[in-house]
């Protein structure tokens, strides 16, 4: 009999700090972050109510992955320290990939993402998707944008910046809306590990074409 996600406790837990984040978090006065922060819970309360099957994938790493540990670390001593916790009983059976077909070379060491649930599973669900992304240290992350896609980013741990308007820090949320265009940077010293939820239609989270934006660049 094919596992569901009651079987794995350890899953459900990590899915119930992105529960708790999205419920009790404040969306800052921004009826888009409160709407957005709606939809993600309704979803997650209908996710661990509806007990999905799993589809365990072969764990992967990448060569950012040599961050995770210093990355956790630092989340474990912060306002994430459940996230980091809850994540780190479930490191061994992530799948870290970089999404893009083509990945510049030097982007390719530092980053990658692994997803927890979406139509690729491990949890499996067609509309919403959970993950995380993982940067060292000095990265830039180039400019891209998500067709009918709405995309927050929470941070677990690290300092980062989106499109030079601010300095971020763990337990913080940004919200890209379908078609914002955004680049990220993280600081000099320090990974950055951040929590990501997509919500959209489920034609478009089983197929977002991921691609960056071609010949935009900022300084
Ligand atoms: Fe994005």
């Amino acid at each position: 009999m094919s596992e569901r996600l009651i079987d794995q406790p350890n899953w459900i837990y990590l899915l119930r700090e992105f529960e708790t984040l999205y419920r009790y978090g404040s969306a800052g006065g921004s009826p888009a972050i409160r709407s957005h922060r709606k939809k993600v819970r309704e979803e997650l309360s209908r996710i661990i109510g509806g007990n999905p099957p799993l589809a365990e994938r072969e764990p992967a790493g990448k060569p950012v992955t040599a961050h995770f540990s210093r990355a956790l670390d630092t989340g474990e001593r912060g306002s994430m320290q459940g996230m980091a916790r809850a994540l780190r009983e479930q490191r061994d059976r992530l799948t870290w990939e970089y999404g893009y077909e083509k990945v510049p070379p030097a982007l390719a060491r530092k980053y990658a993402y692994c997803e927890i649930l979406g139509p690729r599973g491990p949890i499996l669900w067609d509309r919403l998707i959970l993950g995380f992304v993982l940067f060292a240290p000095r990265t830039t992350y180039p400019q891209h944008s998500h067709s009918e896609i709405e995309e927050s980013y929470i941070s677990v741990s690290g300092a980062w910046s989106e499109n030079n308007a601010a300095v971020y820090s763990p337990g913080s949320l940004i919200l890209n809306r379908p078609g914002d265009e955004h680049r990220i940077t993280t600081g000099d010293h320090e990974p950055c590990l951040l929590a990501y939820a997509w919500a959209g239609p489920p034609e478009k989270l089983g197929d977002p074409k991921m691609k960056f934006t071609a010949g935009r660049r900022q300084a």
